[in-house]
């Protein structure tokens, strides 16, 4: 093999609990994914030695070691002895540190154009596995759909969606990081002033139930207004204890579609609203919206694939 293209979806969290920090430092988790379909591309070509280039958003993230491309590519050398290397080309289009897990696509879609070009025939299952130990949302990046995660985000178990969903997604110029973000949680205590602070953010009370088993049953119906219902996400008010002004956007939301909710530890913001009306919808809120990026997407998509091979 000379050359292949692979893709993988960002993702949102239409819920996401979390749980105690563990020894290990990360925190277990009760989520709902759902895969949009804004794909990160990879072109990997035969080469001598690994390299990496990046176009689209995010086109100053280090190329390096640092880089989770380069990472992915790093595991599968060593850990199956590939001589071989690899000159890489990633396209961004998952907003960067926005809350969508574009690193965690770009190591899925590295993982599933490398395992073809350098013929290592890993199943869907070792490839989630090697996944999961780049980063905990890498797994869901690879088997897309609609999926319940625990214990790190790792552990997936794919429902079948009811219907499809339109989002609008408001990607912030200035994004959170997910390290941050978790340590603000570990220094709060839940609670339901959340909502009586930020009066314009939805889905933030404590009224909700502590899991997300009601959500995983409204995702598998048509009733776009039970998901927004059980929309929920614990990193909502540390998110806006770092980043007031998001409470903003919430609050011009308002009522708009189904519900909105902070994608994963942000900063992006997502609105839920029919398939049908998505273009309307995203019309709209862009006029509202002037500073922000605001674009469609539908889901839920599939996972990481091959799109080409040579
Ligand atoms: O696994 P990943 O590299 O994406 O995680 C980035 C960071 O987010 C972790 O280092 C940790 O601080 C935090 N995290 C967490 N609990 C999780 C997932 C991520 O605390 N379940």
């Amino acid at each position: 093999m000379e050359y292949v293209s692979a893709c993988a979806p960002g993702k949102i969290n239409l819920a996401l609990r979390v749980g105690q920090r563990r020894p290990d430092g990360f925190h277990d988790l009760d989520t709902v994914f759902e895969a949009v379909d804004i794909f990160d591309d990879v072109q990997v070509y035969a080469a001598d030695g690994l390299s990496l280039s990046v176009t689209g958003l995010g086109a100053d993230l280090p190329t390096d070691s640092s880089n989770i491309v380069i990472r992915a590519a790093k595991l599968l050398q060593e850990r199956f002895g590939v001589r071989g290397g690899a000159k890489i080309e990633l396209t961004k289009r998952i907003p960067v540190a926005g809350g969508m897990a574009g690193g965690s696509a770009d190591a899925a879609a590295a993982l599933t154009a490398l395992n073809e070009l350098w013929e290592l025939g890993l199943s869907a299952s070792e490839l989630r596995a090697l996944g999961a130990e780049l980063g905990s949302d890498v797994p869901f990046a690879l088997l897309g759909g609609i999926a319940h995660g625990t214990g790190r985000g790792e552990k997936l178990t794919a429902l079948r969606p009811g219907a499809l969903h339109g989002w609008v997604i408001l990607a912030n110029p200035e994004g959170l990081s997910t390290p941050e973000v978790f340590r603000a949680f570990d220094r709060q205590q839940y609670g339901p002033e959340c909502r009586a602070q930020f009066p314009g953010a939805q889905n933030t009370g404590a009224d909700r139930p502590a899991d997300t088993k009601e959500l995983r049953r409204a995702v598998q119906g048509e009733d776009l207004a039970a998901v927004g219902a059980q929309m929920k996400n614990d990193l909502l008010r540390p998110a806006l204890s770092l980043r007031p002004d998001l409470a903003d956007i919430f609050r011009k939301i308002g009522d708009e579609g189904y519900g909105s909710i902070l994608s994963g530890s942000g900063a992006s913001v997502a609105v839920l609203v029919s398939a049908q009306r998505l273009h309307t919808h995203t019309a709209d809120l862009r006029r509202r919206f002037p500073g922000l990026r605001v674009f469609s997407a539908a889901g839920p998509a599939a996972g990481a694939h091959i799109k080409r091979s040579r």
